[in-house]
């Protein structure tokens, strides 16, 4: 794979065809945001937290994904703008209406001025970012958890039959999420595997 340079924060950083933008950013020790990226899955793009600003090479601004942007020769990027700020404040307080007491939505919020109270809140506590379903899927081969239902109702859920067999002795998933709800889904489900069944 060919080495490529790009400049990030006015910072030269090396990077190889095929990375993404976040992956060059990290090698490099820069940070970006990001509640739904992991290095052993596929971009997802679900949580819009890694925006920044790209100059490409025909000299047009975009605000992208960087979890999802391949690096490019000479790709110019700022990971800190007015307008990225604005939508990363926005995405806080979005995600903060389902999970306001999430650590991690604390911390940013408090670096991006993000107001917990700004939305309505949704009281679902999951905040969709997909790693744990992605990581089941993608790493472990499982599908023990995936997502259900749809828009506003769309949640995730352990399949009782298959998180009996594998869930226990692995649990790899749990330190993933950004929330604590799988932790939290996954005491319901054993609740519901150990519960005697109602002939017994
Ligand atoms: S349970 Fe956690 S890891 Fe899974 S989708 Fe929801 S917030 Fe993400
Ligand atoms: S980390 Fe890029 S969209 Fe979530």
């Amino acid at each position: 794979m060919a080495e490529v340079t790009l400049t990030i924060d006015n910072k030269p950083v090396k990077a190889t065809e095929g990375m993404t933008v976040l992956e060059a950013a990290r090698r490099a020790g820069i940070e970006i945001p990001s509640l739904c990226a992991h290095e052993k899955l596929k971009p997802y793009t679900a949580c819009r937290l890694c925006m920044v600003e790209i100059v490409d090479a025909r000299g047009r601004t975009n605000l992208d994904t960087a979890c999802s942007y391949p690096v490019a020769a000479n790709l110019v990027v700022k990971t800190r703008s007015e307008n990225v700020d604005r939508i990363r404040k926005t995405v806080l307080e979005l995600a903060l209406s389902h999970a306001p007491d999430a650590p991690i939505l604390q911390q940013y919020a408090r670096e991006y001025g993000a107001d917990k109270d700004r939305f309505e809140k949704v009281p679902s506590f999951c905040i969709l970012c997909g790693l744990c379903v992605r990581y089941c899927a993608e790493v472990k081969k499982k599908d023990a958890v995936g997502f259900v239902e749809r828009g506003t109702r769309r949640e995730i859920a352990f399949i009782p039959e298959i998180a009996a067999r594998e869930c226990m002795s692995c649990r790899e998933c749990f330190s993933l999420c950004p929330t604590e709800y799988l932790q939290a889904a996954f005491v319901l489900t054993q609740a519901l595997i150990t519960a005697p069944s109602p002939k017994d």
